[in-house]
């Protein structure tokens, strides 16, 4: 195990190896552009080194927003032949070359707990984004709302969980054709065992086509979008943001009047994702009304939301007892589980920053315990994109922006200043 002192100056490092004045990539190679949610986690991590860096990776994430509002999933700031696909696959329209998707809305959530650490400083800075995450939960409400207010997606990378078995149902009813042959360049950075099939990538590539040829017209998309799938990733990340907006806008003096009506409508869908059968809250398939039937981590994420947790401690318990470093992307009861491969089993420490989060307001001692699990995690592994929950053993990309960010912010014992300052 490494000493904690180094773990500082190691994720700090990173931190600054991965910025690229402005932005932050996840990782050099692997993922070389600005990602929405991995921003979002990055911008927490500068505060605790440099607060203005921190504004300054929101102001960047949204100088891409599209005129309808939207927060592209990617930036492409600048072209690079390590990634695929690429701008050009994409076709997005806003005002930087973009994709054309968008991913977990965490902005406003992390811009709150960046704002808590130093008000001053960051007035000026979240009164002009302000209105920006406002027009964004609006898109959201406008074009992901499932019909019952939950929020659902239209592309698995959506949900930034691309390989989750909650999606295998729909992606298999897919026939990818139409595209054109490519090559991808993920594999060539990671091992093919920890990273989606080929399968997988023929659907995300038909997907992106889909909405490329139409210029991303979302109505045109309802129509045609064969996956469609109502998640508690979305449904849960959007409802937490929209409450830190409202703590926000108050704080501002600025109109918050419209975000009442969403969590309202957002609460209300929460309730259509929970599967009795299942003892947790679930996907639903738009498309057909079934349920995915799996148990991810996602679902730990309603402490984080502030609704109902109905049974989800015991289904939580439950998993966490097969794993030594949870909370796993998915069952370890479940044959489809797979400890190193990307969203079908392995444990992210930023999910469970997010998990515990909610768990520490609930009152719940099962926070703490997260934490220190995830904090042991990333003394064994280091920091990877995820890890193996069986073992610690690091899996994905390595040296990655939102798992320093995470040790810096939440799992380091030198964290002095923040919310989990108090609880050490
Ligand atoms: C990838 O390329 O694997 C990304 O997760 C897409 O967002």
């Amino acid at each position: 195990m490494k000493d904690v002192r180094d773990l500082d100056g190691e994720a700090a490092e990173i931190m600054r190896m991965n910025d690229r004045g402005g932005y932050s990539v996840p990782t050099a190679g692997l993922y070389p552009y600005q990602w929405n949610w991995d921003s979002a986690f990055a911008a927490y991590g500068y505060a605790f080194l440099d607060i203005d860096r921190a504004w300054e990776e929101l102001e960047t994430l949204f100088s891409g927003q599209w005129p309808d509002g939207m927060v592209p999933h990617i930036l492409f700031h600048q072209v690079d032949p390590s990634y695929f696909p690429g701008p050009d696959i994409w076709g997005g329209v806003g005002p930087l070359p973009s994709s054309g998707i968008s991913q977990p809305p965490i902005a406003a959530t992390m811009a709150r707990l960046v704002w808590e650490l130093d008000i001053d400083a960051g007035r000026d800075r979240v009164a002009a984004l302000y209105p920006k995450m406002v027009a964004w939960h609006r898109w959201f409400m406008a074009a992901r709302d499932d019909g019952h207010g939950a929020i659902c997606l239209t592309h698995p990378w959506e949900a930034g969980r691309d390989n989750a078995p909650d999606w295998d149902g729909p992606m298999r009813r897919i026939e990818p054709h139409g595209i054109a042959p490519y090559e991808r360049r993920d594999t060539g950075h990671v091992d093919q065992d920890m990273r989606p099939k080929k399968a997988d990538y023929d659907r995300y590539l038909y997907l992106v086509k889909q909405g490329h040829d139409c210029g991303w017209d979302q109505a045109h998309l309802l129509g045609i979008n064969p996956f469609r799938m109502a998640d508690p990733t979305m449904t849960f990340t959007l409802l937490r943001a929209t409450r830190d907006l409202i703590w926000i806008g108050q704080q501002l003096g600025a109109d918050t009047s419209e975000l009442p009506a969403m969590i309202a409508r957002m609460e209300a869908g929460t309730e259509t994702l929970w599967n009795p059968g299942l003892n947790a809250y679930d996907v639903r398939d738009m498309k057909t009304g079934e349920w995915a039937n799996a148990v991810s981590n996602a679902a730990f994420l309603c402490w984080y939301a502030g609704v109902d947790p109905k049974d989800t401690l015991v289904t939580y318990e439950r998993v966490q007892a097969k794993v030594r470093f949870g909370v796993a992307s998915h069952d370890p009861d479940s044959p489809a589980f797979e400890p190193k491969r990307y969203w079908r089993g392995p444990s992210w420490a930023m999910m469970n920053m997010l998990i515990a989060m909610g768990m520490d307001e609930a009152g719940l001692e099962e926070g703490a315990a997260l934490r220190r699990q995830t904090a042991r995690m990333i003394e064994t592994g280091g920091f990877s994109e995820y890890f193996d929950p069986t073992t610690g053993a690091p899996a994905g990309g390595q040296n990655f922006t939102w798992t320093a960010a995470v040790w810096l912010g939440w799992c380091s014992p030198n964290v002095r200043r923040g919310r989990w300052a108090q609880s050490r």
